[in-house]
């Protein structure tokens, strides 16, 4: 393809779509937005509009109606016969949705409190949650995150119509490393890149990843442009700003001006092959020529029986079989692992029977990160492995809570003071107590900062209490130890 506006084609063979109204058009919608319904959006739903708006799901011009939604469970294509592979749905309480009426409107807001679109109902249904995780992931376990989100965690009724966008949505960090598909094309253009490969990813890039990226630019002859997802991921990834900084310290390893970054705005939903699809649609609006798939693209890993969600493969055969119609080319690979005899990375096939193959999971990354152990150079790169130990430091430098419960609220009390004097004894972190006097609500949120910041938390609650229990475990995740001390009563 030639550096010229046929460029701006969406996969549809359609025009990149851009829901902006004119200035005029959202003075008008500001103004009548008062008498709106008002909708605050999540996480999710943000990332979602915004890819809706700027393009980035084109042929899509809304959240998706009922005739459009089962089309995409039932054939992976939009009612029209377009494919599409993952339903991008608007869900809201029924208590939202009762007064809700075709040709209703909607104003969505950011959480800040701004206007960024008005939605003009076309069908409210009651999707079947259960219906939808079986044929968009294969599965209803709810340890599968995509599952989890949809069964725990969305409103029971689905909104579908078309989006008028009065405001960019508002993003404090990166701005120079952050691309509408328009933005990202006609850089494309400027840099004379005719053909660009793209590489998806959730993690930090280490050597294995290097290489993967490099052979695929070479074997297409082709640009490379690294597409971290910066939305949502996978629960317990390592966060996106950490991950940032890893993708600014490779980008200067490959030759000048062969390589670009720009981050997604996308909330993953961890499903395999429809997300591979999914990914590879995505890509072809941003301009990109080929996805590089490798092994279990965008999979949630395995059920806790140690079933794997998804076979290692089954993403790229999906989106291989899709990859004409989407007009992308899948540049696949199987696993890549790195040979100590030969000192080079490959696949088994590649390296033979007489290579000593190493490989670190990332669990075995977070244990040697959580060891403050050596993090082997064949594995990734000094400016990388720093980055990450700053996020991760040792376990021996991070915070920590003690939550002693007790049904006696003086008898835990006198159980903080001692471990409260032993801790400032020791002198590593800064120490703070939380007693009963603390109130319950706020213990969760106070330990959870001053534990992620390398403070120690001691903390009381009474046992009767095994509610807030859970959730001071559940907030600290990420944020440091936990340890319950429970004091029995005396018989
Ligand atoms: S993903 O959820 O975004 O797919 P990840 O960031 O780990 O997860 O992977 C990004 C892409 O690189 C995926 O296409 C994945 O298959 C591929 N990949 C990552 N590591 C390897 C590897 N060692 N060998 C082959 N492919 C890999």
């Amino acid at each position: 393809m030639g550096a010229d506006e046929t460029n701006l084609v969406a996969p549809h063979g359609g025009a990149l779509v851009d829901l902006t109204v004119s200035p005029d058009r959202a003075d008008e919608l500001e103004r009548e937005a008062a008498g709106f319904k008002r909708l605050v959006l999540n996480a999710r739903q943000l990332c979602d509009i915004e890819q809706l708006v700027t393009g980035g799901f084109s042929p899509l011009t809304g959240f998706m109606g009922q005739p459009d939604y089962e089309s995409v469970l039932n054939e992976m294509r939009l009612a029209d016969g377009t494919l599409w592979s993952m339903p991008i749905s608007l869900d809201v309480s029924p208590d939202f949705a009762s007064d809700l009426t075709e040709d209703s409107r909607i104003a969505l807001f950011h959480p800040e409190g701004v206007l960024l679109a008005v939605l003009t109902v076309g069908s409210v249904w009651q999707p079947n949650l259960e219906e939808e995780a079986s044929k968009v992931f294969g599965t209803t376990n709810d340890e599968h995150p995509g599952v989890k989100t949809l069964l725990s965690d969305t409103g029971s009724t689905y909104v579908g119509g078309e989006i008028e966008a009065v405001r960019p949505a508002q993003h404090h960090t990166y701005p120079r490393l952050r691309h509408t598909p328009e933005e990202l094309r006609r850089e494309f253009m400027s840099r004379g890149w005719d053909k660009v490969v793209a590489f998806q990813t959730r993690n930090p890039m280490h050597r294995a990843h290097v290489e993967l990226t490099r052979r695929a630019s070479a074997e297409q002859d082709a640009n490379l442009l690294i597409h971290p997802v910066v939305g949502l991921t996978k629960p317990g990834d390592v966060e996106y700003h950490t991950r940032v900084r890893c993708y600014k310290a490779v980008i200067g390893s490959y030759p000048a001006n062969t390589a670009a970054l720009s981050l997604l705005q996308l909330a993953m939903r961890m499903g395999g092959p429809r997300e591979a699809v999914w990914h590879a649609i995505v890509r072809k609006n941003y301009g990109c020529s080929h996805l590089i798939v490798g092994r279990d693209h965008a999979g949630p890993g395995s059920a806790s029986d140690g079933t794997p969600f998804y076979g290692p493969y089954e993403a790229q055969e999906l989106v291989e079989e899709h990859a004409e119609e989407i007009g992308v080319g899948i540049v696949s690979f199987q696993m890549v692992v790195y040979d100590a005899t030969t000192d080079r990375y490959g696949t088994h096939e590649e390296l033979g029977t007489d290579a000593d193959i190493k490989n670190l999971s990332g669990t075995q990354l977070r244990n040697l990160l959580n060891d403050g152990s050596d993090i082997p150079s064949w594995f990734s790169y000094p400016e990388v492995v720093s980055e990450l130990r700053k996020s991760y430091p040792p376990k021996s430098r991070r915070g920590f809570t003690v939550l002693v419960t007790s049904s006696d609220a003086a008898t835990a009390d006198v159980v903080l003071d001692i471990l409260s004097e032993k801790l400032l004894e020791d002198g590593a972190r800064p120490v703070t107590v939380l007693d009963s006097e603390t109130a319950p609500s706020l213990l969760p949120l106070v330990a959870r900062e001053v534990a992620k910041n390398g403070g120690a938390v001691i903390a009381s609650l009474r046992s009767e209490d095994s509610e807030n229990v859970g959730t001071v475990r559940d907030s600290l995740r990420g944020a440091g130890e936990f340890v319950q001390l429970d004091i029995a009563a005396e018989s």
